[in-house]
């Protein structure tokens, strides 16, 4: 059974070389997030959404991943982001440090329950009452390819949607319902959601799930940078 330190040495190597491509839908960013909120891209790998962010007119934004790889690519690449490698919990951000948060197919990476569920308390930490998570991701696949790929290494890591690539990464795939409740333990309430397609970085065509959720608890600053939205239902 390989173990968490398996997983993330994959993200120093192999994995660093990586271009992501699953898109940000910047319509969704502006109706819940105005350009002078403190936003964090949390798992930004090579900075990619930190520098569209700033594209965007984003000003005060932050990146931090876990890969010491993909920061340094991410510092090559985009030379004036702020990026920061954080290997540990909790990030060196105070309580409510952010107006919004970023989770952009960092789940995917994490196969372990207890991982995943630490990292969602953690940006529940940092978004303030009143704060958004926009959370992106890869549901459970309902075809015949991805049906099989999960049974072959179901009994392996013990949970369906789990499943490993040819150059050794391991990934996981989510009941929607399973995202939903990570994100309701540590604290938001689903506000939205999106459904697309995505091409996965091996060429293939995914379905994908977006979230915003809103964080739960009084903002003291009720006319802060967060917008109410368009539609706050899911
Ligand atoms: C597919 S990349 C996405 C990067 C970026 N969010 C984007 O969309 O361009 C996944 C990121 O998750 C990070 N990651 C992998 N395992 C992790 C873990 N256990 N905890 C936190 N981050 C992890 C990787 O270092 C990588 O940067």
């Amino acid at each position: 059974m390989r173990s968490s330190r398996d997983f993330l040495r994959f993200w120093e190597t192999t994995g660093s070389a990586k271009t992501f491509t699953h898109p940000l839908d910047p319509e969704l960013l502006d109706a819940y997030v105005p350009r002078g909120a403190r936003v964090l891209d949390y798992g930004c790998g090579y900075g990619r959404l930190t520098a569209e962010l700033v594209e965007l007119g984003y000003g005060a934004v932050r990146g931090v991943d876990v890969s010491a790889a993909l920061i340094d690519r991410g510092r090559r690449e985009h030379p004036g982001l702020d990026l920061m490698r954080c290997a540990e919990f909790p990030l060196p951000f105070e309580d409510a440090a952010f107006d919004a948060a970023l989770l952009f197919v960092v789940l995917t990476c994490v196969p372990e329950d207890a991982a995943q569920s630490a990292i969602v308390a953690e940006l529940g930490r940092l978004v303030r009452p009143g704060g958004v998570l926009y959370l992106s991701d890869v549901p459970l696949q309902d075809d015949t390819y991805h049906r099989e790929l999960y049974g072959r290494f179901v009994a392996r890591h013990g949970t369906y949607g789990v499943f490993e690539t040819a150059d050794g990464g391991v990934f996981r795939h989510h009941a929607p319902e399973r995202l939903r409740g990570l994100v309701r333990t540590a604290g938001f309430s689903v506000v939205r959601e999106r459904t697309g397609s995505v091409t996965t970085p091996d060429g293939r065509t995914a379905e994908r799930l977006q979230i915003i959720a809103r964080r739960e608890g009084s903002d003291p600053a009720d006319d802060g940078p967060t917008r109410t939205g368009p539609s706050d239902r899911p």
